[in-house]
């Protein structure tokens, strides 16, 4: 199974429409999707609900608790025969759920706005996933996301290549501050399942995403032998950057 965790303890940062548009894209290859809620807000559950009928199904499953230190739902149900699991984080996940989710996951794609506020949130978060979630020592495969970018030649946006460039971390793809993810959110689709012209922009910037996670399937979509997991641990920067340069 390809399990996707999409985090960054900062909110607003595009998790959910992240989680949402990964999911329909796997479900709309007729792959077994499951939705992974850890948030209290629920809002990929909504947008689930809100799902047309005659669009492949996306099973979604609630792991939020439903209140502070309550037992987990019973909802928190994932079919066995799940071949994609998409995880919507919360904002603010750190400590033992934050290790709970590093653990989780094949691939953990965090998205982040091109805001100086936003950055340097991240760039705290990303030092907490590594150190606290376990996510240096682990297998697990980390790239970063830009999103609701309005023009690549921002002061802001400059700041967020370098910063992801001195963590050594990939840099996948850019994704636009468009209506179509507005129209997406409401409607209970992704942009795949939208109009394929219409959409087109909005596709195109997101197919690194499924690019980077293509190894997870080699039956169906073949293997790229170069496909290895970020040694971050290697990393000389790596090692500055946890000195706090
Ligand atoms: N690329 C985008 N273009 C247009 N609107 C966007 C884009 N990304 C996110 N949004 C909108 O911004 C708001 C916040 O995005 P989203 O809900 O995906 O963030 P989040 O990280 O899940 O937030 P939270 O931390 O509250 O869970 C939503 O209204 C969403 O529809
Ligand atoms: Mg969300």
């Amino acid at each position: 199974m390809l399990t996707v965790l999409v985090i960054n303890s900062k909110g607003g940062s595009g998790k959910t429409t992240l989680t949402t548009n990964i999911a329909s894209y796997y479900a709309d290859k007729a792959l077994k999707t499951t939705i992974l809620d850890y948030d209290p807000q629920n809002s990929s559950l909504h947008w689930l609900a809100a799902r047309p009928a005659h669009l492949r199904p996306i099973h979604g499953a609630n792991a939020a608790p439903a209140k502070a230190f309550a037992l987990r739902s019973m909802q928190a149900w994932v079919p066995e025969n799940t071949e994609v699991l998409v995880i919507d984080a919360p904002a603010g996940a750190n400590g033992l759920m934050l290790k709970e989710l590093v653990r989780k996951a094949n691939y953990i794609l965090i998205p982040v706005a091109p805001s100086a506020i936003d950055i340097r949130a991240t760039a705290g978060f990303i030092k907490d996933l590594l150190l606290v979630g376990g996510a240096r020592t682990s297998t697990v495969k980390i790239a970063v996301v830009a999103n609701r970018v309005r023009s690549q030649s921002t002061t802001a946006y400059v700041a967020l290549e370098r910063f992801l460039n001195s963590l050594k971390l990939p840099f996948l793809t850019s994704v636009s501050d468009s209506e179509n993810y507005l129209k997406a959110a409401d409607s209970g689709e992704g942009v795949f399942d939208m109009d394929e012209m219409a959409t087109f922009a909005e596709r195109q910037e997101l197919m690194p995403i499924m690019r980077w996670m293509e190894g997870h399937f080699p039956n169906r979509f073949g293997v790229r032998a170069n496909d290895k997991v970020v040694s971050l641990e290697n990393s000389r920067k790596f090692a500055a950057f946890r000195k706090g340069n």
